[in-house]
């Protein structure tokens, strides 16, 4: 892994802008994420608690945070091998949210596999949902670089986001008043609170300057909108096997998606009855999904949220441009496009 590390650092030197392949680069680093996350030390047993940790740090996943962590520290001029225990916290924390969120969602399937509280049970994932919290505070404990009480601060205010989202977001099924903008507000939280930690962790660890830690915190609060804004979008429209959730899970949730509110505020008449009638039963039957996408559709309202997401990715972009020339900005701006345009 050593090794590894060494070659994507060198790559990643200012000589090498010119030639840069972004794409190389980040498979790079994504292959030393994969491979540390194999080698954590997770005890056999009890197996009924570290099975499920297994099987959900084993699950794959785009490893999107870790990944930009650590090109937010390389482009502050760290190094990625500094960064890792960073990186891999923010990794951790993100798969215990899954596992609680599938939980709270009623979600049976996940990066194409049936979740935790599926194979086992809830209580089974609530506490392999506790254990990786743990882990991943450990794992940020292990950082040498940098200022660790600081490190803890940030990380613990973005845990407050991400459950103060999560309750937003659980509230929201059962009120009739939500707002776009109160959903901004939320998504913000429960997924851009940690893209936006992601990114000041990485920074951080750099000992960037304010002006390129602020960047930095810019750009991950844009690229969290556009995120969350697309992953509702493709929780209705994502025809590519590899989305791995069941289409259609938040119509049938209940949730206030982007999709589902401006769709409330621009129907009329019988299509707004229709839609209504959503809300006031607490979600749509499976059967029906494909008839709330035409209607979405014909409302123009799927085309809205890609010009949301494109929108917001266009922020975050304009804000990495802000950052010095470095082999990083370019891979994170090559994977902030890869991310806006993808399709699962
Ligand atoms: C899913 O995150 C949860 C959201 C914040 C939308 P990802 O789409 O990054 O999930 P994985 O890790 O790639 O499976
Ligand atoms: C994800 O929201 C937010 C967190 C996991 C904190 P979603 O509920 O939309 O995520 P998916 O679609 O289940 O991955
Ligand atoms: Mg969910
Ligand atoms: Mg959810
Ligand atoms: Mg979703």
């Amino acid at each position: 892994m050593d090794h590894l590390l060494a070659d994507a650092c060198a790559d990643a030197s200012p000589k090498a802008v010119n030639s840069h392949d972004p794409e190389a680069h980040v498979a790079r680093l994504r292959e030393m994420v994969d491979a540390e996350l194999r080698r954590l030390p997770i005890p056999a047993e009890p197996a009924a608690l570290y099975d499920p940790v297994r099987y959900v740090l084993a699950g794959g996943g785009k490893r999107l945070r870790p990944l930009l962590l650590l090109l937010a520290t390389e482009a502050a001029g760290g190094s990625a091998h500094a960064a890792m225990p960073a990186a891999l916290a923010t990794e951790v924390f993100h798969n215990f949210t899954l596992v609680h969120d599938d939980i709270m969602d009623n979600a049976s399937e996940r990066r194409g596999r049936p979740t935790v509280h599926v194979v086992w049970n809830d209580s089974t994932a609530i506490l392999a949902g506790d254990l990786m919290m743990g882990l991943a505070y450990d794992l940020l404990a292990q950082t040498s670089t940098g200022d660790l009480k600081a490190l803890v601060q940030v990380f613990y205010s973005m845990v407050a986001r991400v459950c103060e989202g999560q309750a937003l977001d659980e509230a929201f099924e059962t009120r009739t008043d939500v707002t776009v903008e109160d959903y901004l507000d939320m998504i913000s939280r429960k997924t851009g609170a940690l893209l936006v930690a992601t990114m000041e962790l990485g920074g951080m660890i750099a000992s960037a300057p304010a002006p390129l830690l602020n960047a930095l915190i810019r750009a991950g609060y844009e690229l969290g909108r556009a995120f969350q804004i697309q992953d509702d979008l493709l929780d209705l429209t994502a025809d590519d096997p590899s989305w791995g959730k069941v289409i259609g899970g938040d119509l049938i949730e209940g949730k206030k998606t982007f999709l589902l509110l401006r769709s409330l505020e621009s129907a009329q008449g019988e299509n707004r009855d229709w839609l209504e009638r959503i809300v006031r039963d607490g979600g749509l039957a499976a059967d029906h999904v494909p008839e709330a996408r035409a209607r979405m559709e014909a409302l123009g309202v799927v085309d809205e949220a890609r010009r949301a997401v494109r929108h917001h990715s266009a922020a975050g972009v304009e804000a990495l441009r802000t950052l010095p020339p470095t082999p990083a900005r370019e891979s994170m701006l090559w994977l902030a496009m890869r991310l806006s345009s993808r399709a699962s």
